[in-house]
C-alpha cells in the first residue's frame, strides 16, 4: 500500500537548546530562511506524502500558528511586489494536508508516535524526526518502496564510529547490506553499551512502519530513560516478521543542539546559489585574519 501519512514528533521542550527553545519551538527554528519543520515536511512531501500529522503540545501554539494564514503578510508582499515569497507563503499547510495530535507529558518518542495512531488510520506510515535533515527525500522514498514491497517495517541506518552506539538506537543485521544499502534486521536495541552493541548501524530519524507498531508501542513498558521507547516496538516486530533498514548515503544533521543546527546551516549556505560563494570568501578571510575588527 502506498505511504501517503508521515508522523512529525514535535512535542519535546528542546532542552538542548535553551534559551532560544524557550519561546520558540526547536523544530522552527530556521535553517537559513526555512524552518527545520519546512524541510522534512518537503522531504516527506518529495517522497510521496500528501499528509501530514504532527505530534505537538499545548505548550507550543507557535507550531500550529505556523500553518494558519497569514493575510496581512501575504497582502502586504503583494503589494510591494514580492509575489514568490507570497506564493510561497500561501502555499505553507496547503500544500500538504496537516493534523495536529497532542502528547502533552513526555513519555518518549514510541508514546509520541502512539499519540497519533488515529490520524494515521490501519495504514504503512512515515516516521520523521525533525531533529535531523538530510536534504533530500531519496531515502525515504526508497524506505517506503521496500515498505511496499515486503510489507514490514524499514527503519533508516548510517554506520557511525562504534564508540558512538550508545546515542542510538542499533540494529541486529542479518549479513551486510547489499548495493542498494538494504538489510534485513533480525532486532534492535535501545542506546547499547559499545561493549553490548550488536554492529555499528545505528537508526537515524527515518521510519516507515506498519500499523501493527501501535499494538506493539500499546505494550511496551517504559525501557531505556525511562521512556516508552519507540526501539522496542520495533524489535516486536523485527523479531516477529520481515523488517528491514536502508543505510542511507545522506548528509545527516542532528539540528537540536548548537553545534549540529550550525553545521546544517553551514552545509546548506555553502551550497547555496546566492550566498554559499560569499559565505566560503568570508570563511577563508575569518579563518586567516582572525576577526575583523577594523
Ligand atoms: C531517538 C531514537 C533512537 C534513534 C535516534 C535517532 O533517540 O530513540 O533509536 O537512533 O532518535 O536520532 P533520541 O535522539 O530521542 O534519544
Amino acid at each position: 500500500m502506498h505511504v501517503h501519512t508521515a508522523v512529525v514528533p514535535a512535542a519535546g521542550m528542546g532542552t538542548r537548546f535553551l534559551p532560544a527553545t524557550k519561546a520558540v519551538p526547536k523544530e522552527l527554528l530556521p535553517i537559513l530562511d526555512t524552518p527545520a519543520l519546512q524541510l522534512v515536511i518537503d522531504e516527506a512531501v518529495g517522497a510521496g506524502v500528501d499528509h501530514m500529522v504532527i505530534v505537538t503540545s499545548h505548550a507550543k501554539p507557535a507550531i500550529e500558528a505556523y500553518f494558519e494564514p497569514s493575510p496581512e503578510v501575504l497582502a502586504k508582499l503583494r503589494d510591494t511586489g514580492r509575489a514568490v515569497m507570497a506564493d510561497r507563503l500561501e502555499s505553507i499547510g496547503r500544500d500538504v494536508r496537516v493534523s495536529f495530535a497532542y502528547q502533552d507529558e513526555a513519555l518518549g518518542l514510541g508514546h509520541a508516535v502512539g499519540c497519533a495512531r488515529e490520524a494515521v488510520g490501519d495504514e504503512p506510515f512515515a516516521v520523521l524526526l525533525p531533529d535531523e535533515l538530510m536534504g533530500t527525500s531519496a531515502l525515504l522514498d526508497q524506505m517506503a518502496r521496500l515498505c511496499e514491497r515486503t510489507g514490514g517495517s524499514v527503519v533508516g541506518l548510517k554506520e557511525v564510529p562504534h564508540d558512538e552506539v550508545d546515542r542510538y538506537g542499533v540494529i541486529d543485521p542479518v549479513g551486510a547490506p547489499d548495493a542498494d544499502g538494504v538489510v534485513a534486521v533480525r532486532t534492535l536495541v535501545e542506546k547499547p553499551k559499545p561493549e553490548d552493541a550488536p554492529s555499528d548501524l545505528i537508526v537515524i530519524g527515518r521510519y516507515v512502519l506498519t500499523p501493527d507498531v501501535f499494538e506493539r508501542i500499546a505494550e511496551v513498558r517504559p525501557g531505556a530513560g525511562g521512556e516508552i521507547q519507540l526501539t522496542d516496538a520495533l524489535r516486536a516486530q523485527a523479531e516477529s516478521g520481515p523488517f528491514h533498514g536502508v543505510v542511507g548515503r545522506v548528509r545527516r544533521h542532528d539540528t537540536g543542539n548548537p553545534f549540529g543546527w550550525l553545521t546544517a546551516v553551514v552545509d546548506l549556505a555553502l551550497d547555496d546559489a546566492d550566498i554559499g560563494a560569499p559565505l566560503r570568501d568570508w570563511i577563508e578571510h575569518r579563518l586567516a585574519n582572525g576577526p575583523d575588527v577594523g
